[in-house]
């Protein structure tokens, strides 16, 4: 399948773009520092909170699930039945207390944080798929 070329020298902090890439969307969101210093104060609350199922490349398998940390690269399908969730940077605590800014699945309400690991007691049975990417420069990446 054919690599997508995703322009993100103009995200802004906070900002979701999405892509298609086989077919399937792909999500690129600039995280601010609230967004990756909230990440490791939740762990207790997930099902896979060091990423220890293979949904990521090797070089994702950290905190954030990125190369740099303030890029996050996800296949917006979520893990369950294949739904695609919906991007809450500020009002995600209606559906987990305490957290900020998720990914919600409105189908059967599966909750995933700002580095797509997914929280206990929803449907869905993994974190959200990281796909293969790389950096061509600081203001491109290439997927696939
Ligand atoms: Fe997302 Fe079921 S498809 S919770």
């Amino acid at each position: 399948s054919v690599p997508v070329e995703v322009n993100i020298s103009k995200l802004e902090e906070g900002q979701l773009i999405k892509v298609m890439w086989r077919g399937r969307p792909v999500w690129v969101v600039r995280r601010p520092r609230a967004m990756l210093d909230a990440l490791p104060l939740h762990d207790d609350l997930l099902r896979d909170p060091l990423s220890l199922e293979p949904q990521q490349p090797k070089y994702a398998q950290n905190p954030w699930r990125s190369i740099k940390p303030e890029i996050f690269v996800a296949v917006g399908i979520c893990t369950h039945l294949g739904c695609s969730p919906t991007y809450q940077p500020d009002n995600f605590a209606d559906h987990v207390e305490g957290i900020a800014s998720g990914f919600f699945c409105p189908c059967h309400g599966s909750g995933f944080d700002m580095a797509g690991r997914v929280f206990q007691g929803v449907p869905a049975p993994l974190n959200l798929v990281v796909p293969p990417h790389q950096y061509l420069d600081d203001g491109r990446i290439v997927i696939g």
